[in-house]
């Protein structure tokens, strides 16, 4: 199936998981859980913004960091420049935080509340250059379903 068809039928299972729920937490987690198991990414994951920093929320995949600051790292320059990035090869990105060695690539999306980011979604990929604008397209759409 083609990654644009995978997200096709992701997005109404995602839809229907936060339409009962309203603690942002399980939501994040049942979304972190669904794009996980669904897509087959390596470390699927939120992290929160608490003061000037994130810190790791709901997850699947290896143990990760669990502090960012602002600016740090793809996630924390994604919340300082509010808008998505994608990084074909991780060891390019100046900056990338490290949590494991076998990360090759990755996107992170902001969450949005009332406009304003509280939260970032992280996906790592073994692979490189996994992600492209239909992850983009469609992960910002799941990012919007969290508040
Ligand atoms: N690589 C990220 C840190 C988070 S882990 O990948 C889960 C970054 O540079 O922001």
């Amino acid at each position: 199936m083609k990654k644009r068809e995978k997200y096709e039928q992701l997005l109404p299972q995602a839809e229907a998981l936060v339409a009962g729920e309203p603690d942002v937490i399980a939501r994040m987690a049942n979304v972190a859980a669904l794009l996980h198991r669904e897509m087959g990414f390596w470390w699927t994951g939120f992290y929160r913004v608490e003061g000037d920093h994130l810190v790791l929320g709901p997850f699947q995949g290896p143990v990760a960091c669990t502090r960012i600051a602002r600016g740090r790292g793809v996630c924390g320059t994604s919340w300082k420049e509010e808008h998505t990035i994608v990084v074909p090869d991780v060891e390019q990105f100046p900056g990338h935080i490290a949590c494991s060695s076998e990360s090759r690539s990755e996107i992170v999306v902001p969450v949005r509340r009332d406009g304003a980011i509280v939260a970032v979604l992280d996906i790592d990929s073994r692979e490189l250059a996994t992600f492209d604008d239909t992850d983009r397209l469609y992960l910002e759409r799941i990012a919007a379903l969290i508040y």
